[in-house]
C-alpha cells in the first residue's frame, strides 16, 4: 500500500489510504534529534495487520453510543454494538477500516496538503444519510499539522469524527508517556457510568479530582490516585469539555515530554477533547523499535463532540441535515 508524506523542513509524517492511518510523525527535538511519536509499527505491512484505530480517522461517529441507539425526529436507529453493549467509533466497519480515495491539494496555507475523501452510501453501517466527507491533512512552514474535516449528509444523521493517534513525544518505542506533562483548558468533564460503560450525562467540575490539568501536570499523577473514576477505566479514557466553546478554533491542550524537550499543542474549534492513556494496552503486542506496545505507550487526544450526544439533549448537537455543513478543525503543533 503506498505511503503518502507531507513534508516541511523539519516534520515528516506519513499515512495511507486505509484510514486515513497516520503512521509516523517525524519531530526534531531542541538539539535536532528526530523522534517517530506517534504509537504503530514499523512496517506497513504491520500496520495493516495490527490495531487499526493507530493514528485513523474514525466515524461516522467517533467515540460511544449506548446501545448503538438514537433517534432523529421521533424515528429509531439501532446501530452495531461493537464495543460491548456500545457501538464504537462507528461500528465494525468504521471509517478507520475504509480506503480513503487520497490526493494532493495545494492550499496557500500548508507546504504540503492532501485531501482524503470517502463517500458512505445510506444505511451504511445503519447510520441514515448518504454521507460525503472530506478530510484535509494538511503540514504548516510553522510545524502545524492540520486535520480539517467537512461532511454532507442526504438525510439527517449523527456525525462525530476525529483521528487517534497516540503520542509519545520522547518516541514510540521508547517506554510510556505515563510522564508527559498535560495541560488541559477544560473546567469539566464528563465522567463515565459504570453501567453504560461511557459518559453518564453529568457534566462535573475538575477541580478537587485527579481530571484537573488546568495547570500543567503529568499524567501519571492523575492515573496513580485512587479515584473511582480512574480505577474503572484502568488510567484515563474520559472526555473533557473544552472551556469557552464557541466553534472557533482555541487552545484545548500541550502536552510536553520533559525527557526529549518536545512539546505538542492542540487546537480545535470542537466542544470536546477525549483523553486515553490506552489501558488496554498490555504489551503482548509488538510495535515500532521491536517494543512491546505497553499501557500508555502513548496517550491520545481526540477533539470530538461527547461521546454518546445524540442521546443528551444538553450534550453538544451531533446531529447533521441535509444543506448543512459539518466541519472540525484538529491542530497538533510541534513546537
Ligand atoms: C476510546 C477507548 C477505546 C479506544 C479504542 C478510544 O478513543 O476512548 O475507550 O478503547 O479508543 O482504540
Amino acid at each position: 500500500m503506498q505511503v503518502y508524506t507531507l513534508k516541511n523542513k523539519s516534520i515528516e509524517i506519513d499515512f495511507i489510504a486505509r484510514g486515513g492511518q497516520i503512521i509516523s510523525i517525524k519531530v526534531p527535538d531542541a538539539k535536532g534529534n528526530i523522534a517517530d511519536v506517534v504509537v504503530g509499527y514499523d512496517t506497513v505491512e504491520e500496520a495493516l495487520a495490527g490495531d487499526a484505530y493507530f493514528g485513523a480517522l474514525c466515524g461516522r461517529y467517533a467515540n460511544r453510543i449506548v446501545g448503538g441507539e438514537f433517534e432523529i425526529d421521533g424515528k429509531k436507529y439501532q446501530l452495531d454494538c461493537n464495543n460491548e453493549t456500545n457501538h464504537l467509533h462507528g461500528g465494525v466497519d468504521g471509517f478507520n477500516r475504509r480506503n480513503w480515495k487520497v490526493s494532493a491539494v495545494e492550499i496557500d496555507r500548508y507546504v504540503q496538503a492532501y485531501q482524503l475523501s470517502l463517500v458512505s452510501e445510506d444505511g451504511d453501517q445503519n447510520y441514515p444519510g448518504k454521507l460525503e466527507v472530506s478530510v484535509i491533512y494538511g503540514l504548516t512552514d510553522d510545524n502545524q499539522f492540520v486535520i480539517a474535516y467537512e461532511a454532507q449528509t442526504s438525510k439527517p444523521t449523527v456525525i462525530n469524527l476525529t483521528s487517534h493517534p497516540y503520542f509519545n513525544l520522547n518516541g514510540a518505542g521508547n517506554g510510556s508517556a505515563m510522564n508527559h506533562e498535560l495541560l488541559l483548558n477544560a473546567s469539566n468533564y464528563t465522567p463515565i457510568s459504570a453501567e453504560l460503560g461511557t459518559t453518564s450525562g453529568d457534566i462535573v467540575l475538575v477541580k478537587d479530582t485527579p481530571f484537573d490539568f488546568t495547570n500543567a501536570k503529568t499524567v501519571e499523577s492523575a492515573c496513580k490516585t485512587d479515584h473511582e473514576q480512574i480505577r474503572m477505566f484502568d488510567g484515563i479514557d474520559h472526555n473533557f469539555v473544552l472551556d469557552d466553546f464557541d466553534g472557533t478554533i482555541k487552545l484545548a491542550g500541550v502536552l510536553s515530554d520533559p525527557e526529549s524537550g518536545r512539546k505538542m499543542e492542540v487546537y480545535t474549534d470542537q466542544p470536546g477533547i477525549q483523553i486515553y492513556t490506552g489501558a488496554h494496552f498490555d504489551g503482548s503486542e509488538i510495535g515500532k523499535k521491536g517494543a512491546p506496545i505497553i499501557q500508555c505507550a502513548g496517550l491520545a487526544m481526540e477533539t470530538q463532540i461527547f461521546p454518546n450526544s445524540p442521546n443528551y439533549e444538553h450534550f453538544p448537537n451531533a446531529i447533521l441535515r441535509s444543506g448543512e455543513k459539518y466541519k472540525h478543525v484538529c491542530i497538533y503543533k510541534f513546537c
